[in-house]
């Protein structure tokens, strides 16, 4: 496979990005969402994310899109400014090739630009040995699990914490405004 090519999502990329989601929905647990959003929900959520400045990337291989990533805010209380949940699918047929290192790697860089301090992923389940695996790679540690914390496909899913420090982190204050929080999160 060709090396993919990260850039900005553009209005032409929603269906298949909203295709890309639905198959992890349906067939995944790495999303706890048990019914796949239609092309106007997602348009919607990635709009959201959009209004708070925050980076939505897509990995196109050979001219087609094969994955996506954006990062939304972790919690919507104002002291979580610093903080976000970063979100990546590949579509099965390009797994196993790069596509979200390279995605991953873009969207840390977007988000110390803006002067972001932590990133952490949400991974359902314990034997999500892949996105586990991603993060590791690109310097995310363990930060816990919730056992037992969705049920889905017919069994219970625990959920893996990681985090990765942006920048410096936590080892001095922040010097850029953050992000300017709603009360809302998207739900993607
Ligand atoms: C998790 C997911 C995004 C990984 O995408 P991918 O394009 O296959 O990942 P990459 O090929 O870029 O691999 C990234 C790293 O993970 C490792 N990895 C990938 N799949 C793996 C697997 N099944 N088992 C162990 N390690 C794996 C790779 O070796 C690579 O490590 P490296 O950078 O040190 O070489 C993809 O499997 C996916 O979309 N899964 C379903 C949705 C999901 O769970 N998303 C994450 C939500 S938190």
């Amino acid at each position: 496979m060709t090396s993919p090519v990260v850039r900005d999502v553009r209005p032409g990329d929603m269906a298949a990005i909203t295709a890309i989601y639905a198959e992890s929905v349906v067939n995944g647990r790495g999303t706890f969402e048990l019914e796949a959003p239609d092309e106007t929900e997602m348009t919607a959520r990635f709009a959201a994310v959009a209004d708070l400045g925050l980076p939505r990337l897509v990995a196109e291989v050979d001219g087609r899109v094969v994955g996506y990533a954006y990062a939304g805010p972790f919690r919507t209380r104002q002291a979580y400014r610093y903080m976000v949940e970063d979100s990546i699918y590949v579509a099965p047929v390009a797994r196993g090739s790069g596509v979200a290192g390279a995605l991953l790697d873009a969207l840390i860089r977007r988000c110390e630009a803006m002067g972001l301090r932590q990133m952490v992923a949400v991974i359902g389940d314990s034997d999500n040995l892949a996105s586990i695996a991603l993060h590791h790679a690109r310097g995310f540690s363990h930060a816990g699990v919730f056992k037992a914390a969705g049920w889905k496909h017919g069994d219970w899913r625990d959920v893996v914490f990681m985090q990765r420090a942006l920048s410096q982190g936590g080892d001095t204050p922040p010097d850029a405004p953050g992000l300017s929080l709603i009360d809302k999160k998207p739900s993607a």
